[in-house]
């Protein structure tokens, strides 16, 4: 594996092989916070045109607990305020030792386009691309649902039923899930609001939730990426919407995830974000075990991973 741009580029056996490398990892970040020696001599450049907090912070942690040399760059305060696009960037970058590019956008595509236009050499791993993709982040979300169900390694999601709720529209978290976790043997279902979700034949998350699924997948709604208003208000978003405590209630059995940074009281209350069912602090954890995984399938060998 060159790069990692899209779920939709893994086998089941490629996300299981990088699943089972996480599990293993995360087994073994328990026990010691050691560094391995897997990607010594490597450069590893985190090159965030969008903010971040769990995405970056855990590319850099993972890179470094691999032994690489990490680089930190932020469009902000950097030469793209005079006028730097990223072709130039990148290959600033690479010329300055870059094996690997960790790359975050708001355009839809900019990975790919690194990736596969010539405009570097540098191995590209997509941090998450407009509306499109985040495919780390799907991954350390089927790691986290794979232990929530007590699945073995090996194994994938085989029967488990998933639902997506809220802005499915702007997210590249659901496109990344609703290719991957098929995938794995899931059966999935996105709901939300017509605005979000065009032919939802659901009219409020009450409905949906009758279906009893194993796992509900919460979205933050993205007001940034939104040109104008797409929901009525906060309040009545979260009325129809939003994972309350009652809806909690409604399916005790069901794990609560949300990829985070969460609007507590929109798309989820903090009785569910802090249920026992909710996975969304495993979900951080899991972030860190599937990018050293990923990190070392592309730059590392198979057996140092
Ligand atoms: N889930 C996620 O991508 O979070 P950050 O924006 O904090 O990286």
């Amino acid at each position: 594996m060159r790069h990692l741009l899209s779920t939709d580029e893994l086998s089941r056996e490629k996300a299981i092989e990088i699943l089972d490398s996480a599990s293993q990892i995360s087994r073994l970040n328990q026990d010691t916070t050691r560094k391995f020696p897997t990607l010594q001599g490597k450069t590893v450049v985190t090159l965030f045109f969008e903010d971040s907090t769990r995405t970056r912070i855990s590319f850099e942690l993972a890179a470094k607990r691999l032994s690489a040399d990490v680089i930190n760059f932020s469009s902000g305060g950097s030469a793209v305020s005079k006028g730097e696009n990223l072709k130039d960037t990148a290959q600033t970058l690479e010329a300055l030792g870059a094996d690997a590019l960790i790359v975050r956008h708001s355009a839809s595509g900019a990975s790919y386009n690194l990736a596969h236009n010539g405009w570097t050499s540098a191995s590209i791993v997509n941090a998450g691309d407009g509306t499109n993709q985040h495919p780390t982040q799907a991954l350390l979300d089927a790691l986290s649902l794979r232990q929530g169900f007590e699945i073995k390694d090996g194994e994938g999601l085989d029967g488990k039923k998933i639902l997506i709720v809220g802005d499915i529209l702007h997210s590249r978290v659901a496109r990344s899930n609703l290719s991957l976790l098929p995938t794995l043997g899931a059966e999935v279902d996105a709901v939300g609001p017509g605005s979000f979700s065009p032919g939802c034949k659901y009219a409020n998350l009450d409905e949906a939730l009758e279906t009893k699924p194993d796992a509900v997948m919460m979205l933050r709604v993205q007001k940034e990426r939104m040109n104008q208003p797409l929901i009525p208000s906060d309040k009545e978003y979260s009325r129809f919407w939003g994972l309350t405590e009652q809806r909690v209630k409604q399916v005790p059995n069901s794990l609560i995830l949300h990829p985070g940074p969460m609007n507590r009281g929109l798309e989820i209350s903090s009785y569910a974000a802090e249920s026992e069912n909710s996975l969304v602090l495993s979900q951080v954890k899991n972030g860190l075990a599937i990018r050293m995984a990923v990190l070392s399938m592309i730059l590392g060998s198979k057996n140092e991973a």
